[in-house]
């Protein structure tokens, strides 16, 4: 683990910046594993490099995608209630934090007195972190660069105190759901019997809705889904032609999901680590999942970390759920 200050020598004194090491022969290897599966997947993690991170962020603004605005709906609606059901001085965490713009009614309404966001997109994270620091002089931030599916090495890192996980934008349900549970367990252990999780969440609905979110008229999630085979190039040296594969996204009803597909164009092979792939024309990588929820879903969610859902707010179209899960 390394600390980083270099912002052109202007590092806001209130900024600690963590680094920690990613292993490229395991990224080699986890890629490999994961393609060799039926379909070959690509974790969603390796959506985001700074591009990445900035197609994201252009999405959050697309007509068709309605997540960011519920969300921030609920935001506008119910802040005070929301500060108050968190309580104040606590230490904010916020797995996955992108461009930190979230969370910023948290820090002005909440007034946490420490701040950490975490992210894989390490030069986004430090921009994002700088900037939050520089507007937010009272509050101690230390970012995390790393990955939040491994194990939390960085652990130690986060200052002590009552602490919430902050984690909104559905981004839970990237994961499948055993792994839904896992990972809420991890943030259980993370924030102790004092802390809680303020969880946000896409809910379950009309699958033209859902469909038109992740396929948007003007292809910026295309690009944001083929953006992912230059990650995987740059991370584990492989040779994917991003432009020979079409961006596909389908809602699959039964298993409540998105399931967001790269389509071979033509016969390919791609090297990776000392393996050559060969994927026929047709073929498909699935890129990710995006699990939708029910409450029921949510308070069993909780249950598997040991906590309930003590409140939850909707938007008016009861699109997106924003819950603060808590010891019982
Ligand atoms: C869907 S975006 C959400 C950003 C922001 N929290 C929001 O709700 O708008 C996911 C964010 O999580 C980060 N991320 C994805 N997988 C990650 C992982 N395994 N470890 C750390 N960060 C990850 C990405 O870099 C990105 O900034």
């Amino acid at each position: 683990m390394t600390l980083k200050f270099n912002l052109a020598g202007n590092s806001p004194t209130n900024l600690r910046f963590i680094e920690t090491e990613r292993p490229v022969i395991d990224e080699t290897r986890e890629v490999l594993a994961s393609l060799a599966q039926n379909p070959p997947r690509l974790s969603p993690k390796y959506f985001y490099d700074s591009r990445g991170s900035e197609l994201f962020e252009h999405i959050t603004e697309l007509p068709e995608y309605y997540l960011t605005r519920s969300e921030a709906e609920i935001f506008d609606v119910y802040l005070d209630e929301i500060a108050e059901a968190l309580g104040s001085g606590d230490i904010i965490i916020e797995p996955g934090s992108g461009n930190c713009s979230k969370v910023q009614p948290l820090l002005e309404r909440a007034t946490p007195s420490a701040f950490v966001p975490i992210d894989i997109a390490g030069d986004f994270l430090w921009e994002a972190a700088a900037t939050t620091a520089l507007t937010h002089p009272n509050i101690a931030i230390t970012a995390i660069a790393a990955d939040f599916t491994q194990e939390w090495t960085f652990a130690d890192e986060i200052p002590q105190g009552r602490r919430i996980v902050f984690y909104p934008g559905s981004t839970l349900g990237n994961f499948d759901p055993g792994a839904q549970r896992g990972f809420i367990k991890q943030l259980a252990k993370v924030v102790g019997i004092e802390g809680g999780i303020l969880l946000g969440v896409d809910l379950h609905k009309e699958s033209t809705v859902l469909q038109r979110a992740y396929d948007d008229a003007a292809g910026v999630t295309a690009e944001f889904n083929r953006n992912m085979l230059s990650v995987v190039n740059a991370r584990t040296g492989s040779n994917f032609e991003p432009n020979s594969w079409q961006h596909q996204a389908r809602y699959n009803d039964k298993m409540r999901r998105i399931e967001m597909e790269l389509v071979a164009q033509s016969d390919q092979l791609v090297n990776i680590g000392n393996q050559t792939l060969s994927f026929a024309q047709g073929e498909v990588i699935r890129t990710e999942h995006s699990h939708k929820f029910t409450l029921e879903n949510i308070s069993d969610l909780a249950s598997a970390g040991g906590m309930t859902v003590t409140h939850h707010w909707l938007d008016r179209q009861s699109q997106f759920c924003l819950a603060l899960l808590q010891t019982a």
